[in-house]
């Protein structure tokens, strides 16, 4: 049972290995999300059930692909995070449903000391910056030495910063309606944290822990993937905890649990035509062979009679001349 009057529907088949970074596209009514480790982006046209993937050639700094995100004004362009570097792909709509492209140009590539590191989720605030984080390799889901990653903000003219070090597995963000609070997720911390936002610069400052996962007594979920409705609660995705909770970071407390029916939760986004349906990705790893064969592991899910709304997701804004020069 999800909760009174809460329907969970799967809406894209099981067995992604990673299913991550779902983000509602309104004018095409289509969800895009990732299968990180099989460096696949997908798109759901939900009205249609379309369901298209593409597979991203790697280009030597690793060959998952752990974020999609649009590039605003350009409705074929994407930034993605392809190993250790942030990218461009082109994907028409007329491509056929399944097949490979080659990135059509690197932005960035970090962390060459670290080759195993890869990036890990990413998404724009309220002014068009790409906010993603790296980790380091995982024998199992949150097995990784610690400490190994960083935050990274790429801005609107493709200049890239390193906001925070000492990551070990980065995860959440989203920004509050007043673009002043940045809230952030280190699964490994098993803590969802806010920072104070300047939005005129991207300057974080102030971290303070909103909920400690362990002290609520969630265990052993491991805080994942994170969204913000258009109360300024939080939604959030726990991996190993078969549920996705809403925290109000005002009181800290935890106001609802969404019972989900597989175990390893990995992010939601609100979508639909009012932006009424949480869409919610999952992960088959870590599973033994008897749960994947009974649960929808990896599978793509939509939560409806939530009774909230979501918001727009932003989307990558970059300078119309500095792309014209990087796409040559
Ligand atoms: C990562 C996984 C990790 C999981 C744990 C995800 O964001 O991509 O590799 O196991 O978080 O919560
Ligand atoms: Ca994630």
């Amino acid at each position: 049972m999800a909760g009174e009057g809460v329907h969970v529907q799967q809406v894209a088949s099981k067995g992604l290995i990673i299913g991550e970074g779902p983000h509602w596209v309104m004018d095409r009514c289509c969800l895009l999300f990732v299968d990180i480790m099989r460096g696949e982006m997908h798109r759901l046209f939900t009205d249609t059930r379309r369901h298209q993937k593409l597979h991203v050639e790697p280009e030597g700094a690793g060959d998952s692909l752990s974020f999609v995100v649009p590039v605003k004004n350009h409705p074929d362009l994407y930034a993605v995070g392809l190993g250790r570097s942030v990218a461009l792909v082109e994907w028409l709509e007329t491509d056929p449903d399944a097949h490979t492209r080659k990135v059509k140009v690197t932005l960035h590539t970090v962390e060459s000391d670290t080759p195993t590191n890869r990036f890990n989720d990413g998404k724009c605030d309220p002014r068009g910056r790409l906010w993603a984080g790296t980790m380091a390799q995982e024998s199992a889901p949150g097995v990784l030495p610690k400490e190994k990653g960083h935050i990274f903000c790429l801005n609107n003219d493709l200049t890239l910063d390193c906001t925070m070090d000492k990551i070990s597995l980065s995860n959440g963000l989203a920004w509050s309606h007043d673009k002043k609070t940045f809230y952030y997720i280190d699964s490994m911390a098993y803590s969802v944290d806010a920072f104070d936002y300047d939005i005129g610069t991207g300057k974080i400052g102030n971290r303070r822990q909103v909920v400690d996962f362990k002290a609520v007594g969630l265990d052993p979920d491991i805080p994942d993937g994170m969204c913000i409705d258009s109360n300024g609660d939080l939604w959030v995705a726990c991996f190993y905890g078969a549920k996705v909770i809403c925290i109000d970071p005002t009181t800290r407390k935890i106001k609802r649990k969404i019972t989900m029916p597989t175990k390893n939760i990995t992010s939601v986004c609100f979508g639909g035509h009012d932006y009424s349906t949480l869409y919610v990705t999952s992960s088959s790893l870590g599973l033994t062979p008897e749960e994947v064969k009974e649960q929808p592991a990896g599978a793509t899910f939509a939560v409806t009679g939530l009774g909230v709304k979501g918001i727009a997701p932003d989307e990558f804004v970059v300078d119309e001349e500095v792309l014209k020069r990087k796409l040559g």
